[in-house]
């Protein structure tokens, strides 16, 4: 099926709630229906992206081999939004002139509700976070994928590994309430939610209409 403009679409959800999974099976469905398809993430692979990813394991290390704990909430901010940026720049902007559709495991969303979560208590960040990821290319749709605090921790002990940076439990518990509330933080776009705690097909059964249903009702 060739399209007659692009189509960005978002998934987001506490961490555990399926969004990488769901990303891929979006992808390989519509790539199998024809569909030109792009399937992407934040953190990216690109170089502030490597830095990220770094950071969120503790594998920071400054220029003299010294392990760096861990940065400030604003450095983290202002490095989510600039590979957000090169996002935009490298890969977003180029797919959606191509009329491809991008589906993005992760994007604004998360650093308004990860950021402003850690974020010293009392202290409002929320428009200054607005405004460091102003430019970026807002999406068509974003699925918030919910699940429970609790199921998420059991499928990430489930996938083993050691847990990062945000990965503790009072964190992802006010995490999951504010993604419920998730369009209180992105007025005037479009979010829907899907409940994450189906099976995986499912919750794919349910991405996938929905998305066929966008491009279907404005080609
Ligand atoms: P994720 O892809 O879920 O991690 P993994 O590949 O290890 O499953 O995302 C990495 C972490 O970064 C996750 O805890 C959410 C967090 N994050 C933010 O805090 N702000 C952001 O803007 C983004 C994109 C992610």
């Amino acid at each position: 099926m060739s399209l007659q403009r692009g189509w960005f679409i978002v998934l987001e959800g506490i961490d555990g709630s399926g969004t990488t999974t769901q990303a891929k099976l979006l992808h390989e469905a519509l790539v199998r229906s024809g569909t030109d398809c792009v399937v992407t993430r934040e953190p990216t692979p690109g170089p502030v992206g490597v830095l990220l990813r770094q950071a969120l394991s503790g594998q920071l290390r400054d220029g003299a081999d010294v392990p760096v704990a861990r940065l400030d909430f604003r450095c983290m901010a202002l490095l989510f939004a600039a590979d957000r940026c090169d996002h935009n720049e490298r890969l977003i902007r180029p797919a959606l002139a191509s009329n491809q559709v991008v589906i993005s495991d992760r994007y604004t969303l998360s650093s308004l509700l990860y950021q402003s979560l850690t974020a010293p208590v009392g202290e409002v960040w929320m428009d200054w976070l607005r405004e460091i990821n102003r430019t970026a290319t807002k999406p068509d749709l974003t699925v918030v994928l919910d699940v429970t605090a609790e199921t998420a921790k059991a499928r990430r002990r489930a996938r083993g590994g050691k847990d990062e940076l945000y990965e503790v439990d009072e964190l992802q518990r006010e995490l999951a309430e504010a993604y419920l509330r998730g369009e209180k933080f992105v007025e005037g776009e479009q979010l829907e939610h899907v409940d994450g705690s189906q099976t995986t097909e499912q919750v794919h059964r349910q991405l996938l209409d929905r998305v066929l249903q966008l491009i279907a009702d404005h080609p």
